[in-house]
């Protein structure tokens, strides 16, 4: 059924909207999240609906306030509480075991609930307004790219949901850092833009990889976060060498470098990147999306270095590049 998606800077009506059991786009700090009432499970299908998501697949729950988490979940371990007091409200994502107040639907039948306290100022102010848990997944269709941008969510889901809350763009750009426990040992669930560095810091212990005591979830399958246009990552040494091919079989190509391309600039669509990895990832969705537009034969994207700061962007690059 098409709906009049309406965008506005107005959090009350934003407010109205979820405790009606209605759909509305808010904008974190990480990415656009697609808002329903955690507690109301016809509206939380709505979500799963509108996205093509497997039920299967669980949702994260936003909250406003540190107090939400012995709501949402049970048995916190204490690195679990010294995280969320040294992160929250940020782009961390715990998951805990829930409580019986989680309805099943949110968390696919798992045991186990993702929980967030976003810092934009407007989710913030959302989620302390309506007082209760926000599932959010990314506010676009499964296994494309996440929206950075109120325009971004109306390509994707313009008809499809009731409310765009308009947060402008967002200043982190890729997902949050998810983090499960095995006891107290924290658990890498997926990269970010917190490191895990920052995190075995703050815990005095390693994060370790999930490996194959992660749960076998959506963003952890190989392919997602894809633009329509075939990604390929380039080694800085020979993307000079790949355009000229691509360019002498009269491929359309774009390319997302670090390097100078004005010399090909007459030839193909350039975007120059920054080599700081926040402003790297706080512009990287919307790029892609924007080369996407140009329908190329290929997107070249010349390889992010291989430091920690730069985990979460390569993840991300490495599942868009995955066919
Ligand atoms: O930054 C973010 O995390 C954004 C913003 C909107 O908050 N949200 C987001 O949601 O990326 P989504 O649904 O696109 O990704 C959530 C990830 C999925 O990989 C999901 O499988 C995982 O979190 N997840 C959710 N609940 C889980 C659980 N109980 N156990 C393990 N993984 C879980
Ligand atoms: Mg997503």
């Amino acid at each position: 059924m098409l709906v009049n998606t309406i965008v506005t800077e107005n959090v009350d009506d934003a407010v109205e909207y979820l405790r009606a059991g209605r759909l509305v786009a808010f904008p974190t700090e990480t990415v656009y999240g697609l808002g329903a009432d955690a507690m109301n499970e016809s509206a939380v299908r709505g979500v799963f609906l509108v996205k093509g998501r497997p039920p299967s697949h669980p949702l994260i729950v936003h909250i406003g306030d540190t107090k939400y988490l012995e709501v949402f979940a049970k048995n916190i371990t204490n690195s679990a509480r010294i995280l969320a007091e040294k992160f929250w409200p940020g782009p961390l994502t715990l998951v805990l075991d829930k409580t019986d107040q989680v309805p099943e639907v949110v968390t696919g039948g798992q045991s186990s609930v993702a929980l967030r306290f976003p810092s934009h100022p407007i989710a913030r102010d959302l989620l302390s307004k309506f007082g209760g848990g926000v599932v959010g997944p990314s506010a676009n269709k499964f296994g494309r790219l996440s929206p950075t941008q109120p325009n971004d969510v109306l390509s994707d889901l313009g008809g499809d949901i009731d409310l765009v809350l308009d947060g402008g763009a967002c200043t982190v750009g890729i997902e949050s850092t998810i983090v499960g426990f095995d006891g107290n040992t924290p658990l890498l669930l997926r990269p970010g833009m917190i490191t895990t560095e920052e995190i075995s810091s703050v815990l005095s212990v390693s994060v370790e990889p999930a490996g194959e005591r992660a749960p076998r979830v959506s963003g952890s399958l190989p392919s997602h976060y894809a633009p329509n246009t075939p990604l390929i990552l380039v080694k800085p040494n020979v993307l000079k060498s790949e355009i000229e091919r691509r360019l002498s079989k009269n491929d359309r190509i774009a390319v997302l470098a670090f390097s100078d391309l004005s010399s090909f600039a007459d030839h193909l669509y350039y975007v120059e990147v920054s080599s700081d990895a926040k402003v790297y990832a706080r512009t990287l969705y919307h790029e892609l999306r924007e080369l996407d537009q140009k329908k190329c034969d290929a997107i070249l994207v010349e390889e992010v270095p291989t430091t920690n700061p730069w985990s979460g962007i390569r993840d991300r690059l490495l599942r868009a590049a995955y066919r």
